[in-house]
């Protein structure tokens, strides 16, 4: 077996081309959506994602807010940094990209975060929100990887599903997501034993490591035919890779997503979709 490969850029491009004309019907009715990122630090990785989320907005015709602070930026001004962006009328999603730096409580930060803003869907209000399947603001990631089994047609309902992460980001939000389609999920992590017993009985597997000196997802671990979805970007000799052995495990699965091209293009898709959903409740608001 020769694996499919759900090609997240095209499934993004498919995303990003109803935002655009989500936006340009906003935009008709007086609301131009607008995303407000805020990093803090100079961290590559996480200035990359930013300067991605900012072009790709700009693409799509929304505008932007793009806040840019120092590593050494205090918790009570990125407080007070987070309330102005609450206050402003003219914006309608706000995302304080991910890690912050260790004198600031992320927790603290995030549910400042008014919930009708939240197009990361991590404030307190939207966890609690989607596990009672009444969230309208995801996160995106997850919410991404839901997208790329409904746009290829695979059936989730009493499938076991195995998630090798359990963050707030990733792990937490698809397992409410995947019970809520009716899928059997396991969610394995760090401090896990024996998790080749359960891989090996996984109809999917999801993973979201991010460290191949600790892990890669080989052939031997899954079952023949499996769905290998992998969320993680690491760099081995400076090339972009993700958890999984690709050559050799498209080799036994039926389906699986590349790095990169794979889950890193819906995140950004996903967190668009979010932005004109939050403007658009903004405008039932306002015109209520
Ligand atoms: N860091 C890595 N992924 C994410 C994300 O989806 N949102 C935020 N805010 N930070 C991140």
């Amino acid at each position: 077996m020769v694996a499919q490969i759900m090609s997240g850029l095209a499934v993004a491009q498919d995303v990003k081309e109803r935002v655009k004309t989500a936006v340009k019907d906003l935009k008709a009715s007086g609301i131009i959506p607008c995303l407000a990122t805020v990093l803090v630090g100079n961290d590559p990785a996480s200035a990359t994602y930013v300067n991605n989320k900012q072009k790709t907005a700009k693409e799509l015709g929304i505008a932007t807010r793009d806040h840019r602070v120092a590593g050494t930026f205090k918790q009570q001004e990125l407080l007070e940094l987070v309330q102005l962006l609450n206050r402003d009328s003219e914006v309608h999603g706000i995302l304080v990209q991910l890690p912050l730096p260790g004198h600031i409580d992320e927790f603290a930060i995030i549910n400042t975060i008014n919930p009708l803003k939240d197009v990361d869907g991590l404030t307190p209000y939207s966890a609690g929100m989607l596990q009672n399947g009444m969230a309208l603001l995801k996160p995106c990631t997850p919410l991404g990887i839901m997208e790329l089994f409904d746009y290829y047609k695979i059936a989730l309902e009493g499938k076991h599903v195995v998630i090798i992460n359990r963050s707030n980001l990733v792990g937490k939000p698809l397992l409410l997501m995947l019970l809520e389609r009716n899928a059997t999920v396991t969610v394995c992590h760090s401090r896990t034993k024996g998790i080749a017993a359960y891989l090996r009985q996984a109809d999917i597997v999801i993973s979201a490591v991010g460290n191949r000196d600790r892990f890669t997802l080989t052939a031997d671990m899954i079952k023949e035919g499996a769905i290998i979805i992998d969320v993680a970007t690491s760099r081995i000799n400076g090339k972009l890779v993700g958890d999984v052995d690709f050559e050799a495990v498209k080799l036994k699965a039926s389906w699986i997503t590349p790095v990169p091209g794979g889950v890193g293009p819906m995140t950004i898709a996903m967190l668009m979709k979010n932005t004109v959903s939050a403007a658009s409740v903004s405008s039932r608001r306002t015109s209520a």
